[in-house]
């Protein structure tokens, strides 16, 4: 099969990005889009659909088992894994657009600066510190949420995040309601009051994020949860207040 990769490609972060198709022949039908970019990067002289030698192609990857999130980009305007988009799923017509995700500022080609999520989990403290129990009542909430990739998918589609805005988006979220369960008491109060700030106030609950996540956490239920646990440590503190009048 002969497939064309539009690939949107850019020089610098300040320079102005522009499109290349480069054509790629596999017979392959499990061929991802990981594996043609590594095949296309290692064929000396690459050249274009027009024969004119091209430049590497600069992209992101570690695990290519769906496990780290790195190659996470826009595949046929959808941001996914291109370790798992297989180009003969994900083509139309044999045409298969790749972009770097937009939510984020661009290094060079596919490749862009994700380290907001870091920063995010930073600025809401996500860690222990001091002893720990784990709660195997939520045993599994807190594993589904554990496998967050922090891949950004979730926030390419959001409609509130924004790289340098106040809401964090989902990828701040699992990770706290997955520590939420388990802290002590006053790290945990600190953490709620967090969460409020950046992500249950923020998140407008429209599920664009549902169905896009490459892990498969089911976002409706944790969200479901994170909601539950605000409500109700507003009502304890509302009957907290009560009782001391
Ligand atoms: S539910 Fe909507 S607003 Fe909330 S994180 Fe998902 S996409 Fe964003
Ligand atoms: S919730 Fe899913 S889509 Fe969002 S960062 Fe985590 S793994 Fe990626
Ligand atoms: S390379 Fe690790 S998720 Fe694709």
């Amino acid at each position: 099969m002969q497939y064309e990769l539009w690939i949107l490609r850019q020089d610098s972060p300040e320079s102005t990005p522009y499109r290349q198709c480069i054509p790629f022949e596999t017979d392959d039908p499990q061929m991802t889009a990981a594996t043609a970019l590594t095949q296309i990067n290692e064929t000396p002289g690459i050249t274009d659909s027009e024969g004119n030698p091209v430049q590497p192609i600069r992209w992101e990857c570690s695990c290519l088992q769906k496990k780290c999130g790195a190659c996470a980009m826009r595949i046929n305007g959808v941001p996914r894994l291109a370790c798992d988009a297989k180009l003969a799923e994900c083509a139309k017509k044999g045409r298969i657009t790749l972009e770097p995700l937009r939510k984020f500022p661009v290094v060079a080609d596919l490749i862009c600066d994700r380290s907001v999520l870091m920063k995010n989990l930073h600025l809401l403290q996500i860690w222990f510190e001091a002893e720990t129990k784990a709660d195997e009542t939520v045993g599994d909430l807190t594993y589904d949420a554990a496998r967050c990739l922090q891949c950004g998918c979730c926030l390419e589609v959001c409609p509130n995040f924004y790289a340098d805005g106040d809401f964090y988006g989902m990828s701040g979220l699992l990770p706290a309601a997955r520590l939420l369960t388990a802290l002590p008491d006053i790290q945990k109060h600190a953490l709620h009051r967090a969460c409020r700030a950046h992500l249950y106030e923020g998140c407008g609950k429209s599920l664009a994020c549902r169905n896009i996540c490459p892990a498969g956490i089911d976002i409706d239920r944790l969200l479901v949860n994170s909601n539950a646990a605000a409500v109700w440590k507003r009502r304890m503190a509302k009957k907290k207040r009560e009782k001391s009048r």
